[in-house]
This record gives structure tokens, C-alpha cells and sequence, in this order.
């Protein structure tokens, strides 16, 4: 038996304590012992931003494989991109165990990690000694103990920046002290300008050209969000990326660990982060591309996201309790709902709707 059965390695890998059911998955990933879902290309969900094609939207979100461990496996999964990371300059643990909870009732996941990170140099000998086949993303993050921020963002742009087809800024993890702070204050503009620049010197030298992505949290206000992306669009940010996980707990969640400190993923994050897309897109007025995260279990969700907004989507709590066979429901949905149009047309078709929290049926 090549490829393990997906219903009993659930029930095996939830009975574990999730991070170790978590460095499990890694390792069966990284030896090829999972489903071949492989990647098919349907040319009608084809998406391009900018020089990068995608041969559909559905890849794989931060968090899943911190240390790059298994981005060169990951098309076998059938996903169409990878964002390895959040990776720090140095080495840190991260917050103390127990740190990350499935909430199974609600579909859900509540993570107080805390960038744990082999850091750069391991990252960076993993990225020498492997290609992946797939457009590859590295989002960054800062140490806990770091005495400049900036410093940190810049040291792993300017030594990974070589390898990957994205950079994603990572300011919006609820779990390391300050990090959110950087979305509203002075230091983004500043951040953004200083990442701008070592970007054109990677480019300059590399003779290929490097996209900048910035992650943010689905808990701004409408001027805290419209800020941010006027100083994305000043800085030449290619894409947003909403969301990162959430820290609020309005939602009625049923589980035994709805209560929990940290970022909360999952289905009940679906409808904020996509409303929050929805009103991001409307007002970059198609200046900046977007990339949806949040809860996406099925192809419904994830075109929700493209009509809010998005030009691409990313997953992880969903593939947790369903599976790497989810990946190939959901794109092979999606090419069914999109037999005669390129996907491409209906994004952002109904920001306005679903921006005023009316979700419609498509
Ligand atoms: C256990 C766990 C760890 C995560 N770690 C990171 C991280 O290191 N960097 C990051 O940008 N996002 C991280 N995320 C957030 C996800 O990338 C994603 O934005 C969020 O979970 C919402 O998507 P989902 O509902 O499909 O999981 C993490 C999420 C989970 C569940």
C-alpha cells in the first residue's frame, strides 16, 4: 500500500496531541506517503499575478510547514502553491506546550505558537538542497527577543528573497508581544520602504523579479484596513494576504477549548475574513491583488473568497480535519462551476454584496 488511507491516519493522527500529530504529518508528507492527489492542470482555473502562473488558485497557508521541511512534496498534495514559513532570523521555541487546539465541533483550530523557527541558516541550506514544483512563497517574521523589527524583516528578505517567487510580511500573528502593533503605526511605511528596496536589489541582481506580499489580521477597523492598503499601494506591495488567524471570540464556538489564548482559524473565521476581503477590494479599486485565507472547507467557501475579492486562496485548518483529499474536491469543483469562463472573471464580482456581511448564492 503506496499511499496510506486518509480515514484511518485521521483517526490515528487525532488521537494525538496535535503538535505531534502535526510533525507526523510532515514526515509521512516529506516521504511521499500520502494520497497522490497530484496537480491537474484545468486550464479555466489558470491564474497569473504578475509574472507568477498558478494552475489553479487552492495552495497551502504559513504555519503548515514552518521550516521547509516538505515544500518540495507539496504538488504531490495536488496544491498549486506553497508559503513556507513563518521563519524568524534566529532560532526560537516558540510559546510553552500546550500551545495549539483543535476545537472539533467547531472546525476550528486556536494556535498560541509563537513563531517557533529553526531560523534562517537552517531554513536557507533546506531551500539550497531542494526545488519545489510549485510557486513558493517564505514569509517572514521577527524574534521575540529582537531589539529592531525592521532589522529582522530585511536580513531574511535580503538572504532568502533569492529563492522564492513571493516574500509575505508577516505583522499579523496574534501570538508574538507587539507584532500587530506594526500594522497601525509609523513603522509600516518604513518596513514596506526598506523591504521595497532590498527588493530591487535582489531583482537587479537576480535578473528575475521578486513579489512582495503583506498578511493581515481580519480584526482592523475600516480606516485601519483602508490605511494599510494606501501604504501598501505606495510602497508597490503586490498582494494582501487576509487573513491571518483571529483573536476574536464574539463567535458562539462549542468546544472544549473555545476559551484558549491565541489565534483562532477555521470555519468560524470564514465569514469575517471573507467580509474584510470584500471591503479591502473595493477599495484598492483593482490596484493591488489579493489572496484569501480563512476557513476555506469547500469549493463554496473558496469561491466566495474569489467573488469578495481574491485572485488566489490559501488553506490549512481545513485540510487538518479533512484531509489532503479536500484539495482535489475543491478544485475539482471549482472547474465544474467554471466550464465555460476563466475563473479569473469573477473575482471581486461581489465585493459590494458581501462587504455589507450578504453572502450570496452565487
Ligand atoms: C497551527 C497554525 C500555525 C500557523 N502559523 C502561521 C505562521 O507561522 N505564519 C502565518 O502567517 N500564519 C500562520 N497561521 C495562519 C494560517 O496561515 C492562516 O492564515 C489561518 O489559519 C487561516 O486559514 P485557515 O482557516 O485555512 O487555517 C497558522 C495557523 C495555524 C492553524
Amino acid at each position: 500500500m503506496k499511499y496510506l488511507n486518509h480515514l484511518l491516519l485521521k483517526y490515528f493522527l487525532h488521537n494525538l496531541p496535535p503538535e505531534l500529530a502535526h510533525s507526523i504529518t510532515l514526515k509521512l508528507i516529506n516521504k511521499g506517503l500520502v494520497f497522490n492527489n497530484s496537480l491537474n492542470n484545468y486550464k479555466n482555473l489558470n491564474v497569473k499575478l504578475g509574472n507568477i502562473n498558478f494552475q489553479h488558485p487552492i495552495g497551502l497557508a504559513a504555519g503548515f510547514d514552518k521550516d521547509g521541511e516538505v515544500f518540495h512534496q507539496i504538488d504531490k498534495l495536488g496544491l498549486s502553491h506553497t508559503e513556507i514559513g513563518t521563519i524568524t532570523p534566529k532560532l526560537q521555541t516558540g510559546n510553552s506546550k500546550p500551545r495549539v487546539f483543535r476545537l472539533s465541533k467547531d472546525n476550528a483550530i486556536i494556535n498560541r505558537l509563537g513563531f517557533p523557527s529553526k531560523g534562517l541558516e537552517y531554513v536557507k541550506k533546506r531551500l539550497e538542497n531542494f526545488n519545489s514544483n510549485v510557486p513558493l512563497g517564505i514569509n517572514i517574521g521577527c524574534n521575540k527577543e529582537t531589539t529592531n523589527q525592521i532589522n529582522d524583516y530585511i536580513k531574511l528578505t535580503k538572504s532568502l528573497g533569492t529563492f522564492a517567487d513571493w516574500i509575505t510580511i508577516n505583522i499579523s500573528s496574534p501570538n508574538t508581544p507587539g507584532l500587530r502593533n506594526i500594522q497601525t503605526s509609523a513603522l509600516l511605511p518604513k518596513l514596506l520602504n526598506n523591504i521595497n528596496n532590498e527588493r530591487k536589489i535582489i531583482e537587479d541582481h537576480k535578473g528575475k523579479s521578486l513579489q512582495i506580499w503583506l498578511k493581515i489580521s481580519p480584526d482592523l477597523n475600516d480606516t485601519e484596513l483602508k490605511n494599510i492598503i494606501d501604504t501598501s499601494l505606495e510602497y508597490n506591495i503586490d498582494a494582501i494576504c487576509i487573513s491571518n488567524t483571529t483573536i476574536d471570540r464574539s463567535l458562539k464556538l462549542k468546544s472544549m477549548h473555545k476559551n484558549e489564548n491565541g489565534g483562532l482559524s477555521g470555519t468560524p473565521l470564514n465569514s469575517q475574513s471573507t467580509k474584510i476581503l470584500a471591503k479591502a477590494y473595493l477599495h484598492a479599486k483593482n490596484n493591488i491583488r489579493f489572496i484569501g485565507i480563512g476557513g476555506i472547507t469547500n469549493a463554496d467557501d473558496a469561491y466566495m473568497k474569489m467573488l469578495a475579492g481574491a485572485s488566489i486562496l490559501q488553506l490549512y485548518t481545513g485540510l487538518v480535519f479533512n484531509g489532503p483529499n479536500l484539495i482535489k474536491e475543491i478544485v475539482e469543483e471549482l472547474n465544474i462551476k467554471n466550464k465555460k469562463i476563466n475563473i479569473t472573471s469573477i473575482i471581486g464580482s461581489k465585493a459590494h454584496e458581501i462587504s455589507k456581511g450578504y453572502y450570496p448564492n452565487e
